[in-house]
């Protein structure tokens, strides 16, 4: 995948789009070497990189500079940034301004959390020629007003919100919509309903594609293992088990040995010798 054009060229062909965060060049670099249809430098950056509990301590240069680093590490691929808490919150012009700050930094597209009371933001940026993609279900930035990170869209009401949201969104332009931490039935009536391109965190099997968090699909904290997340790897236990090896190694001196070691092979006359054997 390259542009936004084919993701809706995936949906109409019922080819289901694959979707990872990445937040830095290293591993961007393996992505790009991947089947990985899409990036998502996602604002959940401040808490799998930064240490942060939420997402709401992202800001726009945080974000620009992963997804600078992320570019210069996967180029092919495509690159949606995400808005910041708020950062779609303080008009046109301060909306105009970020998504610059982004796709200037790399991103060939941009995420944003919600709709209601923000449709003229997203709405300037469509006509202004930047990819919007939505957020709906549990959008993390809103944690301290949704009381934790929960699931979304239960009941009549929330699900009729959640579809009327999904469409206006639709409306306003916008070329894809994840739908995060929603029941698996919800998730089907919207992508059901709206012609875009539905992209599931927590939204079961029925959406045109999936999104997870690089670091949990790779296991890399040993204790989130929430019941949408499948893992691919033990990460943690893999790098751990490299490190103590590591340390082990290095208390023993057993590294560096020879090989691993730099030497001047030359005599004093500037001749040259054999290496030491250790
Ligand atoms: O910031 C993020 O990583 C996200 C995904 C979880 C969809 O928004």
């Amino acid at each position: 995948m390259k542009t936004v054009r084919d993701f809706a060229r995936f949906r109409a062909a019922g080819r289901r789009i694959s979707m990872v965060t990445c937040y830095d060049a290293w591993s961007a670099r393996i992505i790009q070497a991947s089947r990985i249809d899409c990036i998502l430098v996602g604002d959940s950056a401040a808490m799998v990189m930064h240490g942060h509990d939420s997402t709401i301590p992202a800001t726009v240069e945080m974000m620009a500079a992963h997804v600078a680093a992320v570019r210069r590490g996967a180029p092919d691929k495509l690159t949606i940034g995400d808005f910041p808490f708020l950062a779609h919150r303080q008009g046109v012009a301060h909306a105009v301004a970020v998504a610059e700050r982004l796709m200037k930094a790399g991103a060939q597209a941009v995420k944003i959390e919600g709709v209601r009371g923000h449709e003229d933001a997203i709405g300037a940026l469509v006509e202004g020629g930047v990819p919007v993609m939505g957020h709906l279900g549990l959008t993390p930035q809103s944690v301290h007003q949704l009381g934790g990170f929960k699931v979304q869209a239960r009941g009549e009401a929330a699900a009729a919100r959640l579809l009327a949201d999904a469409r206006t969104l639709a409306e306003l332009g916008a070329f894809g919509l994840v739908l995060e931490a929603v029941p698996s039935e919800i998730a089907r009536a919207v992508t059901d309903e709206i012609e875009i391109p539905t992209i599931g965190i927590g939204a079961g099997p029925h959406t045109s594609g999936q999104v997870l968090v690089l670091h949990d699909l790779l296991g890399c904290d040993e204790t989130f293992r929430p019941r949408f997340v499948r893992r691919y790897l033990e990460g943690h236990a893999l790098v751990r088990r490299a490190l103590d090896r590591y340390a082990e190694d290095v208390e023993n001196n057993e590294f560096p040995s020879t090989e691993e070691s730099y030497h001047d092979t030359t005599d004093s006359h500037g001749r040259r010798v054999a290496a030491p054997a250790r």
